[in-house]
């Protein structure tokens, strides 16, 4: 085709105009080979020659391995080899724990397995068994046989409270803060709560569990795991194997759940290589339920003191919230459970602290909005006791202190939408039908309560590098090492490719979940969306830059002379008012195959910003849930009976998936207020309950329609106006159930889970 007719043909595709996919509800891409069965995960890569690992898991909490028996276990027919402190080939020592060194990301950070004859805590993997089936290697694990010398443990959370230390917190989410005199001035208030929460540890139970696939080839290492970081655990592995990155290849492609559980390796995962380096086999290594219990650090346990003070006319004058959470002797990390509490209402004097103690159990990590989770849950819970006492609305409480500036730091907000959000939510939930005396609403033997809280968690982007493809049949390829893990990454990446391209969905590929790729920042702290659409954002425009460079060349072009700011990338192609060119014409012509363009974050630019906004301004996503429960007036049963949330989450990309994201954390804080906790033996420090038997977590007869809403509006410093939507679904929500709790039924209740006995 001559350019000339191209250009008539281009005219003619102007009359329809390109769908813009930003803000639809996009099905996400990789639903179809999920719901068909064609998406392979970690422990479903086969090999030739392909071996099976289990491992021996200590029972007891801290000591040394004197004898280690494994003569009946290797006696096992099927069994390759069996692999214990005493003949497995040392691993390099991890680094000190480190945002700055991913290499050095890896939770129970001191830990060299089977390196040492130490045990730290109870369910520390002490033998790792080979065999030729799965069943054979559990099966001979269990005929393994440790003897150990014991050593005094600390393992009773409540117990080691008084030896709490102080704790800053980790760098970015500081947490602690001391402004005015909070202590006099609670003492001084003329209205005031004083208040002790308790929460209990929890596990990560994602539907996928921790497993691992190791192929060494020569000193090429091949791993198929479900990873939220694959350049983070590329990089500990070649620290810890001694072999250069460039030798590693994570492949990731589908991750069943991660919640911060697959943010670093576990002991699985290096002991799945190691493994597989010493017998020269490929190995599986596929973590029972029991398994990720005993090996995958979970939620800390906490105590929180929240102490409010306020005027008659409900302002606040003093708040105080002192946390304790706990780390384990070899690794973890304090978790920031005071920092919501720096952001959300506005008082002269404030004073938060957090305090840590470490056990004898295995470090506790990242679950899904760490500290805050659990710290909204006391100072919302607070903030609504505090309503009762004065006789106001706790919506109206939370309005009345609503701050115009951070409260601590000072900083201007970049948006603060929390005005609207109730607003909305108070009107499509029905808040003006709730009787506001405590017990006064009942529907036959139930109680009806309402109860409502903030949802807050602060929002950033990390560095991410983007390469964009742009092939000669007109077809879009973004790659980038991404996570996806449910919640919809590649499909949003594809619809804003799609929009800043020009072109349809399906003309758009995004390859995705290997450490081969240009590398991603990691699907945590809510930041992965937002940080690789700024990467893939720039390298679009540099894409259509050299396409238009190539285009202006042509003979007859329609585009000679005209600018980059001057074209529309839409129908395919690029197009001004005096017309425009598709990018198969433009790549014929040009006789080239594709046209690619990379962006990577510049990172003096990027740390220069995000120094910048941590310093100057005040950045979150928010939101309001409002929760109705029904509870037995005879028996205590709960059940929650309504949700509605309204979010302020910046842009929304694809509402499908976003609501999604925000019902997964909702559920999730359903679950915190009414179910889970993990139960720790306090004479042994074994964990009890290691099983979706007796760990309870909600099922789908629990939870309620859930309504989300958005307000929609970009956040002006943010790429595309996008603030972070993983992590904040569960702020707040506990203490929204508690809340309503409390006004069906008259009762406070400090501790969670809240079980039926604790409401009777
Ligand atoms: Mo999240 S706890 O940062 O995966």
């Amino acid at each position: 085709m001559s350019i000339k007719e191209a250009v008539t043909e281009a005219q003619t595709a102007t009359a329809t105009a390109t769908t813009r996919y930003v803000g639809q509800s996009v099905a996400r891409l990789d639903g179809p080979a999920k719901t068909t069965g064609q998406a392979r995960f970690a422990a479903e890569h086969s090999y030739p020659d392909l071996a099976y690992a289990a491992l021996v898991y200590s029972t007891i909490a801290r000591g040394r391995i004197i004898a280690i028996d494994t003569t009946e276990a290797r006696g096992v027919q099927g069994v390759v080899t069996v692999l214990t402190h005493q003949n497995a080939p040392a691993m390099s020592p991890p680094g000190k724990m480190s945002l700055l060194r991913p290499s050095s990301m890896a939770v129970s950070a001191s830990v060299n397995y089977l390196a040492t004859d130490e045990v730290h805590w109870n369910g520390q993997p002490v033998a790792v068994v080979v065999a030729e089936t799965p069943e054979t290697a559990r099966y001979a694990a269990s005929l393994v046989r440790p003897a150990y010398e014991q050593f005094p443990a600390v393992v009773d959370f409540a117990a080691a409270i008084p030896d709490a230390v102080p704790d800053k917190g980790i760098p970015l989410l500081a947490g602690p803060a001391d402004k005015g005199n909070a202590v006099a001035a609670l003492a001084a208030a003329p209205v005031s709560v004083d208040l002790e929460f308790s929460t209990p540890q929890h596990n990560h139970n994602a539907i996928e569990p921790h497993a691992t696939t190791a192929v060494w080839n020569g000193d090429q290492l091949t791993v198929h795991e479900g990873s939220q970081h694959i350049s983070g655990l590329r990089a500990h592995l070649a620290k810890r194997f001694g072999v250069p990155e460039e030798a590693i290849r994570v492949l990731s492609p589908f991750v069943g759940g991660g919640f911060g559980a697959k943010t670093r390796p576990w002991a699985g995962t290096l002991l799945a290589v190691l493994a597989a380096r010493v017998t020269g086999r490929p190995i599986r290594l596929a973590l029972s339920r029991e398994g990720v219990y005993h090996t995958v650090g979970g939620r800390t346990a906490s105590t929180q003191r929240v102490a409010l003070g306020a005027s008659r006319d409900g302002r606040l004058t003093a708040i105080v919230h002192s946390s304790v959470s706990r780390t384990g002797r070899v690794g973890g990390m304090a978790e920031p459970i005071t920092e919501v509490t720096q952001h959300l209402y506005a008082a002269p004097n404030i004073q938060l602290s957090q305090r840590v103690v470490q056990l004898d159990l295995l470090s506790n990590t990242f679950m899904r909005a760490p500290g805050e989770a659990i710290g909204s849950f006391g100072v919302e819970s607070a903030m609504d006791e505090l309503a009762w006492k004065l006789g106001r609305d706790p919506i109206e409480l939370r309005m009345i202190n609503e701050p115009d500036r951070d409260p601590v730091g000072g900083q201007p907000f970049t948006h603060r939408m929390l005005r609207e959000a109730f607003t909305l939510g108070a009107e499509r939930f029905g808040w003006q039908d709730r009787d506001p005396r405590a017990a006064s609403m009942r529907d036959g033997r139930w109680l009806v309560g309402m109860g409502v809280a903030t949802a807050y968690r602060g929002s950033m982007a990390m560095p991410a590098a983007v390469t964009v493809r742009l092939q000669a049949d007109g077809t879009v390829v973004v790659l980038c090492g991404l996570h996806e893990m449910g919640m919809g990454a590649p499909t949003v990446q594809a619809q804003v490719a799609a929009d800043q391209m020009g072109v349809r969905l399906e003309a758009v590929r995004i390859e995705y979940g290997d450490s081969e790729l240009p590398r991603s920042a990691g699907a945590f702290g809510s930041a992965q969306t937002a940080s690789v659409t700024a990467s893939l954002l720039a390298a679009c425009t540099k894409l259509k830059k050299s396409v238009l460079t190539l285009a202006r060349r042509l003979p007859d072009s329609p585009l000679k002379g005209v600018k980059l700011g001057e074209v529309d990338a839409r129908d395919g192609g690029l197009y001004h008012q005096g017309g425009g060119l598709r990018y198969t014409d433009i790549l014929a012509a040009a006789g080239r195959d594709q046209v690619e363009a990379a962006h990577k974050t510049n990172m003096p630019a990027f740390v220069a910003k995000t120094v910048r906004d941590l310093r100057f301004r005040s950045r979150s996503a928010s939101g309001a849930h409002f929760c109705e429960v029904r509870v037995d007036a005879d028996t205590g049963e709960i059940r929650v009976s309504r949700w509605l949330g309204v979010f302020d989450v910046g842009t929304v990309l694809n509402a499908r998936t976003a609501s999604s994201q925000l019902r997964g954390g909702i559920i999730w804080g359903i679950g915190m207020a009414l179910e889970e906790q993990t139960l720790i033996d306090p004479r042994t420090g074994r964990i009890v309950n290691p099983s979706l038997s007796e760990y309870h977590i909600p099922v789908h007869a629990d939870i309620p329609h859930i309504d989300v809403h958005y307000l929609n509006e970009a956040d002006p410093t943010m790429p595309l106006g996008l603030l972070g939507l993983g992590e904040i679904g569960i702020t707040g929500a506990a203490a929204a159930v508690a809340n309503a709790i409390r006004h069906a039924t008259g009762k406070r209740v400090l501790d969670l889970p809240i079980t039926l006995d604790k409401v009777l």
